[in-house]
């Protein structure tokens, strides 16, 4: 049955639990992107494995020892007192509305085949929500990040950092908000070498809040980045660096977002207060632009194109002016 228009935004507003299947002929619910469509294979993460339930920091580091395929069931707040190494093979899912991490993020190394939905990451001193390091195949979908911005870029660290060669990743249905620094893919303008034709990324269909830059920032990789919601992106959206390439499509920016997307290699004092007040000089990136983006009133700095005009694999564009609307009522947990 084809589905009438205002009726679908209306199911939106009224019955959020009903919308996933209302959704279907607009926007992907399920993966989608490089964990989906890639060389190796589809991300399953614990798929075909037992299921756990763990409430505690105790059973949660108990469960993902081992390669083994689990899907962990996170029930309730767990308090961690250091970083969660996560293990290849698992699903890590909260429960219901209410499944936190808080006190140290996860670890997401050396590994493959890692999925982590429905969980809320928050205020994480010093260091990320998720470091994704040297890693293939994690989606990451349907979570909550946040803190506080008003602490400026470096008490808390990144919400979803992706680094040293790591690869086929999606990042979707994500609630970001109220922080400083969002996602950085390739850490170091050093690691050209170990990087370089890695860091494939897909985000789709986030939904970004008050947060100051790196929405995301990449170095050295590809990521297609489409119908996400920028509200109040402080100081840089997209940023794409030292020979990085973004294929950028069908995304919306509204209210205080100063530049949605830049290729200029200059890293801002905002986003990288290291070395000089000036902010520091990388080589230029490259983007792309695919379906129509709604920029608002942000500024765009595309210095140069690349050669990434289009995704190699299946994938459902939201129409334009549904973006907002799907994004903020689908991101986040407690929907899937
Ligand atoms: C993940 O599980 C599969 C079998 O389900 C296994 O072949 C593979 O070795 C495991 N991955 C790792 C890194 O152990
Ligand atoms: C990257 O991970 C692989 C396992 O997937 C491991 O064999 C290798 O040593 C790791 N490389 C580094 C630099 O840690
Ligand atoms: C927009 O955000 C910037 C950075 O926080 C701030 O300096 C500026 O006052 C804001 N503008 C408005 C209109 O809120
Ligand atoms: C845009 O990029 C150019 C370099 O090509 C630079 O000179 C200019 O300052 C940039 N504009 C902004 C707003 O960053």
């Amino acid at each position: 049955m084809k589905l009438n228009l205002s009726l679908f935004v209306y199911g939106f507003a009224s019955l959020s639990y009903a919308f996933p299947s209302a959704y279907k002929s607009i926007a992907t619910w399920g993966i989608e992107g490089y964990a989906k469509s890639n060389p190796i294979g589809i991300t399953t993460g614990g798929k075909g494995g037992p299921t756990v339930i763990v409430t505690t920091e105790a059973e949660l580091k108990a469960a993902v020892l081992g390669t083994d395929p689990k899907v962990i069931k996170v029930k309730g707040s767990i308090l961690l007192s250091s970083r969660l190494a996560i293990t290849p093979n698992k699903s890590i899912i909260g429960v219901g509305s209410s499944a936190q991490i808080t006190g140290a993020g996860l670890n997401i190394y050396n590994g493959d085949n890692v999925i982590v939905q429905n969980l809320k990451i928050s205020h994480i001193l010093g260091n990320d929500c998720i470091t994704i390091r040297n890693s293939t195949r994690v989606w990451i979908d349907h979570n909550e990040f946040t803190s506080d911005i008003s602490q400026g870029p470096d008490l808390y660290d990144g919400q979803v950092d992706i680094i040293r060669a790591s690869d086929w990743v999606t990042v979707s249905w994500n609630y970001f908000h109220d922080h400083w620094k969002s996602s950085l893919i390739g850490n170091d303008p050093s690691f050209r070498d170990l990087d370089f034709g890695h860091l494939h990324v897909t985000y789709h269909h986030n939904y970004w809040k008050n947060e100051g830059t790196r929405g995301p920032a990449g170095r050295f990789g590809h990521q297609h980045i489409y119908n996400n919601l920028y509200e109040d992106f402080l100081y840089q959206a997209i940023h794409s660096r030292s020979d990085n390439q973004v294929l950028v499509e069908g995304n919306v920016f509204r209210g205080n977002t100063s530049e949605a997307l830049s290729t200029y290699g200059l890293v801002i004092p905002m986003d990288s207060p290291n070395t000089c007040v000036c902010g520091d000089e990388e080589l230029d990136g490259y983007a792309n632009l695919g379906a129509r983006n709604d920029w608002g009133r942000a500024g765009v700095n595309i210095t140069q194109k690349g050669d990434f005009y289009s995704a190699k694999y299946k994938y459902q564009l939201t129409p334009l002016k549904l973006v907002a609307k799907v994004a903020k009522a689908g991101a986040g947990v407690g929907k899937i």
